[in-house]
């Protein structure tokens, strides 16, 4: 196969392939071009990209694969997969099918085990969630773990990590190891054990609507008054909160308020906020994307790039997850044969042969 790694627009840090990952497909005998400078905001120079055999130039006139870490712009030959959130650009992903572009984006791979290894909305969450805990401690006014010194005993910090799935599950750890005292909630009755076995305390509300998750476990969407009823249930665990990580989200919805103007005046000033759903609305009233802001003295963080800020990792995480999905679109031969059969590259497929063919998109058949 013949593949193809693009330099990222401005404000992207990340790469889609990284020297290591180049290595291995270029022994399993696809040829790989680079653009010069792909890696270079990621940690990883041309010349390493060299070394590990890939070509290093001017883009090739024709590829089977281009792979992105988000949408590159233009329409490349063949097929393109990356993070396009083909939900939401649903415009230019119109484009790109009519342009004969053939269109998978790591959004639609369907959550199932055998589909961990190339769950690439997975593993950028990790990196966020563990950077999100950094950029809180490095703007909260305390020190995180406790300390006895001379100078007497500082208490740990109090963390409270808001939603349990990937990207909290990653906070909740990583506050720990900092020595936080830590505490998360979510609707998903099942996270509680999850939460516990990495040494923080679940939250469970007096005053709680049922479990909100669907049978296949994901959370669903509450009505008002039970969203209302959480917002007030929450407010007292919040009030003393030291660093708070938000990360509730459900999948292809804005995201839940968890934290209103009430809560934010109830909180101590110098408290942090880390809203990692900024992008489809933030968890609180007052999150701004891409934007930190003071409100009441709590401190909003609304940074839409946290995975930028461990960029040479998160493309390490990424490449792994890429390299996965080009074995799934290699024929016996390593050509590109993509098996229409297989649940994650027909999943995974937002456009083919000059239409949109994800159900979340094509046209409904009349
Ligand atoms: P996920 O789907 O694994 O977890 C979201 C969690 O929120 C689930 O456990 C769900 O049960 C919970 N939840 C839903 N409604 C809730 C409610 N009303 N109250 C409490 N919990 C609720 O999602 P993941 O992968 O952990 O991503 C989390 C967020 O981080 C997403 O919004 C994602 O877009 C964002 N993100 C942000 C990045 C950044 O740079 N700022 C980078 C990567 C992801």
């Amino acid at each position: 196969m013949r593949i193809s790694c693009p330099r990222q627009p401005d404000g992207e840090r990340r790469v889609a392939l990284t020297p290591d990952v180049v290595t291995k497909l270029v022994a399993a005998g696809h040829t790989v071009h680079v653009a010069p400078g792909a890696g270079e905001q990621a940690g990883f120079p041309d010349a390493a990209y060299t070394d590990a055999g890939a070509d290093v130039g001017p883009s090739e006139a024709a590829v089977d694969l281009t792979v992105t870490v988000v949408d590159p712009g233009g329409a490349p030959t063949g097929a393109l997969l990356g993070l396009l959130d083909p939900f939401v650009a649903t415009d230019r992903m119109a484009g790109l099918a009519a342009a004969g572009t053939t269109v998978f984006a790591f959004e639609a791979v369907p959550r199932t085990t055998r589909a961990q290894v190339v769950d690439a909305l997975s593993s950028q969450a990790t990196a966020a969630g563990y950077q999100a805990v950094l950029v809180g401690a490095e703007a909260s006014d305390r020190f995180f773990p406790m300390l006895t010194t001379a100078a007497g005993t500082i208490r740990p910090a109090k963390v409270v990590v808001l939603g349990a799935g990937v990207a909290g599950l990653q906070a909740i750890a990583t506050a720990r190891r900092l020595g936080a005292v830590v505490s998360a909630f979510d609707v998903r009755a099942a996270a509680a054990e999850q939460v516990e076995s990495l040494g923080a305390r679940f939250i469970t509300l007096d005053d709680e609507p049922t479990d909100a998750s669907d049978a296949g476990g994901y959370a669903t969407q509450l009505a008002d008054d039970a969203q209302q009823r959480i917002i007030d249930g929450l407010r007292p665990h919040l009030a003393d909160a030291d660093v708070i990580v938000s990360t509730a989200a459900i999948p292809g919805r804005p995201a839940p308020k968890l934290v209103d103007d009430t809560s934010l005046t109830a909180m101590r000033r110098g408290a942090v906020v880390v809203d990692l759903a900024a992008a489809t609305g933030g968890n609180t009233t007052r999150t701004e994307p891409g934007v930190r802001v003071v409100h009441d003295g709590v401190v909003l963080i609304g940074d839409t790039d946290l995975v930028g800020g461990v960029a040479a990792d998160a493309s390490r995480m990424y490449a792994k997850n890429v390299a996965a999905f080009v074995e799934l679109l290699a024929g016996d031969d390593g050509a590109y044969a993509p098996d229409w059969e297989d649940d994650i590259v027909a999943g995974s497929c937002i456009a083919r042969d000059g239409r949109l063919v994800h159900p979340r998109l094509a046209p409904t058949p009349t």
